[in-house]
Order: structure tokens, then sequence, then C-alpha cells
């Protein structure tokens, strides 16, 4: 097998040649920071999007799924303290005028090395004049002091543009799981501890250089908020890290290229803080989060709304505020950890090199790619299609040789090519390649739906 150095740039434009992701408003040329799921990469980050529930919440009879409102009461953001403080430190380049955060020059810099969000702003101007920290845009270092810059999206509603109708597109999805606690606790007749989940789409304004779909300003985040009480915080805080761990190498990250990093500076409300870190081209990111957040959200909520929140267990009929553990990861930024993950360029005898991304089977765009061997048999193909397709996501080509077409699937990760010959019309079998060891067995039509099924299971 070769061993070549992955790139964004190789990940980049394989996804945009082979219809993974484009770039947004790509015929006005782009607009910054945003991207567009093509046929290929909308199947990929849907098949994410259902392992991560399925393990999360259809798995867990104490987690209740919800699809909160985008747009909340603006008053949801003042109790949560996003109005008032969610800060991004930004600087800006005096030379070139490109605008960076602090804290992402210095990881940038550090190569994840030093976890600038422990930095106050003093210690982060500090380290960029001591380290000579240069804009990467032009190369200069010309900095402007550190500000401050509130990534929140304002909107309005109703005709006036005023104070009074100003709306905010959310920056997370978890308060639309806090402010349902009580929905929830009372339809589902939820007891302590239980969790909420929910998938959804959360917008900031970033103004540092995204990475691809590592930081942009419109994403979907898979966030789960579990409440419970004190005594038990700890241990359910150290379950999340363990399981958002197992849930991520189960998916086919390499347990080498993830690690824990805990948090040395917490808010003054949380307890416990960590993040899961991936090696990614650019060095080792935050890939999820798992927070422990005391009674703050609850709390801040029920002083905002005036409702109560507060508990009453059933068995001891003792009254709480319960405790929340947090765990929070992004289903953009997950689905590029796949992509750089999945990535291979293998050599093959006699020279030729495949690119094959070994996606685990049950989040690759298609499982099965039904292949006539020649064009005239396109007809009994159609047919072995329209059967497959009623049960797996299927792709059908028959434009060109059997060999080139096997590569473009390995390129978007087709688990299995199903070839139909000459031989199937007679003998009712068709030949099954296997996209990682590229071995071919023939087996009956009628076999394909549970041969293909028992082996695209995310358990
Ligand atoms: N409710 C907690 C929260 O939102 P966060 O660390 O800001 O915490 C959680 O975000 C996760 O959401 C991150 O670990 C990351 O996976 C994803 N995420 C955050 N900002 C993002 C962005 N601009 N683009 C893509 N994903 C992002």
């Amino acid at each position: 097998m070769a061993e070549t150095k992955l790139t964004m740039d190789k990940i980049v434009n394989l996804c945009k040649t082979r219809g993974f992701v484009y770039p947004g408003s790509d015929i006005y040329g782009g607009f910054a920071n945003t991207w567009d799921f093509g046929p290929v990469g909308v199947e990929l980050k849907n098949n994410v999007k259902r392992s991560w529930w399925k393990r999360f919440v259809q798995e867990s009879p104490d987690t209740y799924g919800v699809d909160a409102a985008i747009l909340m009461n603006p008053r949801v953001w003042e109790a949560s303290g996003h109005v008032q403080s969610f800060g991004d430190p930004k600087m800006d380049c005096k030379n070139c005028k490109q605008r960076f955060r602090a804290d992402t020059l210095i990881e940038a810099h550090s190569k994840g090395t030093v976890a600038a969000e422990a930095m106050t702003d003093e210690e982060m101007e500090a380290y960029i004049a001591e380290h000579d920290v240069k804009c990467p845009h032009c190369g200069v270092r010309n900095w402007t002091p550190i500000r401050k810059f509130n990534p929140m999206f304002v909107t309005s509603r109703g005709t006036l543009e005023s104070d009074a109708d100003k709306v905010y597109l959310r920056p997370e999805t978890c308060q639309g799981e806090y402010v349902n606690f009580l929905n929830v606790q009372r339809t589902a007749r939820a007891k302590v501890p239980f969790a909420i989940a929910q998938i959804g789409k959360s917008f900031r304004n970033e103004i540092t250089p995204g990475n691809f779909l590592f930081r942009t300003v419109e994403f979907e985040q898979m966030e789960l908020q579990m409440f419970c009480r004190e005594e038990q915080s700890m241990d359910i805080y150290a379950d999340y890290k363990a399981k958002a761990l197992k849930y991520i190498e189960d998916l086919g990250l390499k347990a080498e290229n993830l690690r824990y990093h805990d948090h040395d500076k917490l808010a003054h409300y949380a307890k416990a803080a960590c993040d899961i870190q991936y090696n990614f081209p650019m060095g080792w990111q935050e890939l999820n989060g798992i927070h422990h957040r005391g009674v703050w959200d609850l709390s801040r909520h029920q002083e905002y709304s005036g409702k109560s929140m507060i508990y009453i267990d059933p068995f001891t009929n003792e009254k709480y505020i319960p405790n929340v553990i947090e765990y929070s990861i992004g289903a953009d930024r997950l689905t590029l950890a796949l992509l750089c993950a999945a990535y291979e360029e293998q050599a093959l005898d006699g020279g030729e090199t495949r690119v094959v991304m070994h996606f685990h089977p049950a989040i690759a765009p298609y499982k099965v790619a039904i292949l006539p061997l020649q064009k005239n048999l396109a007809e009994s193909a159609k047919a072995v299609y329209a059967k497959l397709s009623k049960k797996f996501m299927c792709d059908y080509d028959e434009a060109g040789s059997i060999g080139k077409r096997y590569r473009r699937q390995d390129e978007i990760g087709t688990p299995f090519c199903v070839t139909v010959d000459y031989d199937t019309a007679t003998d009712g079998c068709v030949t099954v390649r296997d996209r990682d060891s590229m071995e071919q067995i023939r087996i009956k039509i009628d076999e394909v739906i549970p041969y293909v099924d028992e082996r695209i299971q995310f358990n």
C-alpha cells in the first residue's frame, strides 16, 4: 500500500469532482465559508446523522428527540449569555485588512499544541508578539489589539427593522433542548436522568478561514443534554466521554488520530469540560465537546422566563433543578473527519493507482452500484436496480469500461458493485465485488439483499 500525505486540497478536490461538496454559490465565485452538499455528499451526511440518531436516540431509552425552531424568542439569547458575552477575540491585520480570531491564529501557529481557549486576551496578544505570529494572508505582523466580535447573525421579523423586531439565527441548537425541558419531561413522563437530543442547523458569523467544512458560517450540530442529579453527574460526564469516543471510532476514525483534551480553564458555572480532538490534515483540532454545565442553563431560563425549572422526584418527592451534561458534535465537521479517514491512494499491481474511500458501509453514500457488463445488458441490469433500490440507495452506471466504473465507485466509497453479465439471464446470478478487498463472488440475485444488508449495519 502506498503511503501518501493527505492534504486538505486532495479532499476538497475529490469532493468537488465526485459530487460530495461544491463551493457555495459556485457560479458567483463562491461565498466565503459556505459549502453545498452534492448528490453523493448529501447521502453521506444524512447517513452520518442517521448513525448518530440511531446510537444516541433510537438505542437510548432515556433519550428523547426534538426538532426545535431555529428562530427563538430573543430573551433565550439573553438568558444563555450570547447577547452580552458570546464574543470571539478578533484581530485585524492593519496591512491587508483581513480579520482573524486570535485563538485560531495561535492554534494554527502552534499546530494545536497550545490551548488558546484557556488564555486571556492579554496572554494571546503576548503570545502573538513573542512568537512573531504573522498574518496568514499577507505574511506581515501588524495587528490591531484584540476586540470582541459577536458572531450571532441578526435578522428581523415583521415589517420594521427596529431593535424591538430583532431576532437571531441560533448559534447553537442546545437552547431548543433547554427550553423544552418541561414539555418533554411532562409529555414523555421522563424521569431524571433523561436526555433531550436534536440535530439541526446553527449559524455563526465566523471570521476565520474555515479549512473547508471544518468551520463554516452555517452548519449542523448533533447535540444532547442529559438532565441528572448532582451526585450522579460526574459519572454521567465520564460515561459520555467514553460513549462519544466509541461512536466515532465505530464509524471508522482510528484511535491513534483521536485524543481527549480536558479543559484547564472552565466557565464559572462549569464543573468539567473536554473536547475530543481529531488529527485533521491541518493538525489536531476539536471534533466534539462534552461539558458538565452544572445547573447554569436551567437556572438562567428559570430566571429569564419566570417558569420554574424545578423537577420533583416522583419517588422521594425531592425538588431540585437538574444538572446538565452536554454532548455536542458538528455533523459537517464529523463528515470532514470521516472523509479524511476514508481516503486512500492505493498502488495496484501494474503501476496503477486507485483512490478508494473506505467509509463504514453504513455511511457510504450508495450501498450498491449496479453495472451491466455491456450496454446491451442494460434492461436486465435496470431490473436488478429496481429491485435493490427499494431497499438501499443504489447507483446505476453503464458508461465506460467495467474497470473505470469500478474506480468511479471506489472514489465515492460504494461498498458493493453488482455486475450483470451474459450468464445472468440463464443462471439468475450476479457478481458482487467488494470495494476494500476487490474480491468478487457470484451469488443469486435473490441473495444480494440479505448479503448486503448484513454487511452495512451500524451497531
Ligand atoms: N452547545 C455547545 C456548543 O455549541 P461548540 O464547541 O461551540 O459548543 C460544538 O460547538 C460542536 O459544533 C463543535 O465541537 C464542532 O463540532 C461544531 N461546530 C462549532 N462551530 C462550528 C462551525 N463554525 N462550523 C462547523 N462546525 C462547528
